[in-house]
């Protein structure tokens, strides 16, 4: 998508130069840093970090640091499982490895390996533009109800062209009718503790040209009960057989409010995202993060609650399929 009118995408491999480049996401929304993906080492440093975030993303940055990393020591073995233990609950990262590991018996695993990633790159892009079209009906419908009235969606996290390739999962629809000139407006969730939806959602939102507004975490209950909700969409980083949504953690409890008010609740995801292997979300591996991301204010500065004070911190929430009105992937 657009950044005032420049297309970017937050990925991509410049065949000139042999060399993978991406947006730095922990400078946004200040500064737009491109970097090089230059080493293995460098891929795990920005999965870990952050600097590349977002299930689809984090599979397409896997697959080309096992390509930049092939000239390397480490077997390919080796670098698959260094890259899954960075971010355990987005299951695309696992997926995009297997998929890599498959060209260590082709004849010329460089190659192969580099054919491979773009086309896990290029399966991303296409799913994310599939997802929008299947959200775009909903939206249309609901446009069509209200007489050409906005749209108001809620999100939360970062779900958009940041967090896979372009387009996004939850944002693609929004983008898709945004573009097509049906009017949209988007709640956009703070996210705490990392503030994905303040820093990033909102970034490319309004970067785009998309009409959005910034809440706290907590407001979305209201909202919903005041009527200024149309539906909710959230992107997912595992959804198992059942169709339990694991997602970023308070996304559970949008549900919960969106059930409660009637409003319709939309999961959008890529098969990629899809982990037939656990029945339940209960079986997910919910990712622990720094307590460092809740003690200190979002610059790492100011610390805002006492020493000694306890912390727990995980990244992610399940949602249980019963409160999923349904999915948007590149299928339906
Ligand atoms: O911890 P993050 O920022 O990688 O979490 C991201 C999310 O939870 C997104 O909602 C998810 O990856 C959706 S897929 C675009």
């Amino acid at each position: 998508m657009n950044i005032d009118k420049v297309p970017y995408s937050a990925i991509w491999y410049e065949d000139a130069e042999d060399r993978v480049l991406y947006i730095d996401q922990t400078r946004l929304p200040w500064e737009l840093v491109i970097r090089e993906l230059k080493s293995f080492e460098d891929g795990v440093r920005a999965i870990k970090n952050m600097e590349v975030r977002g299930a689809p993303l984090i599979g397409v940055a896997a697959a080309f640091s096992i390509y930049v990393g092939a000239k390397g020591k480490l077997t390919l073995q080796e670098m698959g499982e260094r890259l899954i233990a960075t971010r355990p609950t987005a299951v695309n990262l696992a997926w995009a490895v297997a998929k890599m590991l498959e060209a260590e018996s082709t004849v010329n695993p460089t190659a192969s390996l580099l054919e491979r990633a773009v086309k896990i790159r290029d399966y991303e892009l296409d799913c994310s533009f599939r997802i929008g079209e299947a959200g775009l009906k909903i939206i249309r419908e609901i446009s069509g109800r209200k007489g050409g009235e906005p749209v108001n969606i809620l999100t939360h996290c970062n779900a958009g062209w940041l967090a896979t390739v372009d387009y996004g999962t939850a944002l693609a629809p929004v983008y898709l009718a945004h573009d097509r000139l049906i009017p949209v407006h988007v709640w956009v969730d703070e996210t705490r503790p990392r503030n994905q939806g303040a820093k990033l959602t909102a970034y490319e939102l309004t970067r785009h040209g998309v009409p959005n507004t910034l809440i706290v975490d907590n407001a979305g209950g209201l909202l919903m009960q005041q009527g200024l909700v149309d539906l909710v969409i959230v992107g997912a980083d595992r959804i198992t057989a059942n169709g339990d949504v694991v997602n970023k953690i308070g996304t559970y409890l949008k549900a919960l409010a969106a059930f409660d008010n009637q409003v319709p609740f939309y999961v959008a995801a890529p098969r990629s995202t899809f982990d037939r292997t656990l029945a339940t979300g209960k079986e997910v591996t919910i990712e622990e993060r720094d307590i460092d991301e809740v003690l200190y204010s979002d610059d790492r500065q100011t610390r805002i609650a006492i020493e000694g004070t306890r912390v727990h911190n995980p990244g992610f929430d399940i949602t249980p399929a019963r409160l999923v009105t349904g999915y948007f992937t590149e299928e339906s």
